[in-house]
């Protein structure tokens, strides 16, 4: 079962209570200081996100499902785009705001509540979107694509980061998983020039983490507790899934008025 904003809420408050866990993600995945993560994706992986990204000074980024902000404040100090992210748990966007001001970025930065499926955001209204590991949340995650098709401008991009079942009978593995197929999912909801790569290097990275999250002793920390569940969760399975990254293009203008007009 997908959890719930409610139950996502009380996750980030017992995170935001843990320095713990957040150094040691940090350490592991080696993000650059002041990062804060709830996902697998590590400091060498946002590199190739960037890159993939391409974005110039000025542009608006769409970090969907962002969490408390940290690889799209990243990026936007990277690169001086602006940045709307989007989550629909509150306790992550009011820590996002938090960590905007904290960073000097606030006059960049936008973080407003709301669904994977429904954004709010006007059509053709951003340069890019960025979804790390978190579309497998979305129900459907095709409606998800397809509000972001319409939230990019014409030719804008989408980067997702993710994991697919090897085997989408797998078991083991949770059914928001298995269901993820995103080079079937992102050419249904219109995109071009869709390429999906697997991630050698950042699985081994996740692996680590995991491994050493079992290693240390989680006391009352609530947030380190959670950690070590989903680490034997994960690993128990993790022969079963590859690591990828998609990126795909939002059609050029002349198609999209087509393909609205049919
Ligand atoms: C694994 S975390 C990743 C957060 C962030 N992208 C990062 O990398 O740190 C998954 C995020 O998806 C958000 N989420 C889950 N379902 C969602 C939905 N239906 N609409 C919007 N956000 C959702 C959660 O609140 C959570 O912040």
């Amino acid at each position: 079962m997908t959890k719930s904003a409610a139950e996502f809420d009380r996750w980030y408050a017992d995170r935001i209570e843990s320095p713990l866990a957040d150094e040691l993600v940090r350490r592991m995945l080696g993000l650059p200081p002041g990062l804060q993560s709830t996902s697998l994706l590590s400091g060498a992986g946002l590199d190739e996100v960037v890159t993939a990204l391409g974005l110039r000074a000025g542009q608006v980024l769409l970090d969907l499902a962002c969490g408390r902000g940290g690889y799209g404040l990243e990026i936007a100090r990277r690169s001086g785009c602006r940045l709307v992210g989007l989550d629909f748990s509150a306790v992550a966007i009011e820590h996002a705001q938090r960590q905007a001001q904290a960073r000097g970025l606030a006059d960049r930065a936008d973080f407003r509540v709301g669904e994977l499926t429904r954004t709010g955001l006007s059509t053709a209204s951003v340069d890019a979107v960025l979804i790390v590991d978190s579309i497998q949340f979305a129900e459907p995650k095709l409606d998800a694509l397809r509000e972001c098709r319409r939230a990019l401008l014409p030719g804008g991009r989408i980067v997702v980061t993710c994991w697919e079942a090897r085997d989408a009978t797998d078991e083991r593995l949770s059914p928001k998983l298995r269901q993820v197929d995103l080079r079937r999912q992102l050419s249904r909801a219109g995109f071009v020039n869709v390429e999906v790569t697997d991630k050698p290097a950042w699985r081994l990275a996740e692996q680590a983490l995991w491994e050493k999250a079992l290693t240390i002793d989680a006391g009352g920390d609530l947030a380190m507790q959670s950690m070590q569940e989903e680490a034997n969760r994960v690993l128990a399975a993790f022969d079963g899934l590859r690591r990828v990254l998609a990126t795909a293009s939002g059609p050029p203008a002349a198609e999209m008025t087509v393909r609205s007009s049919a």
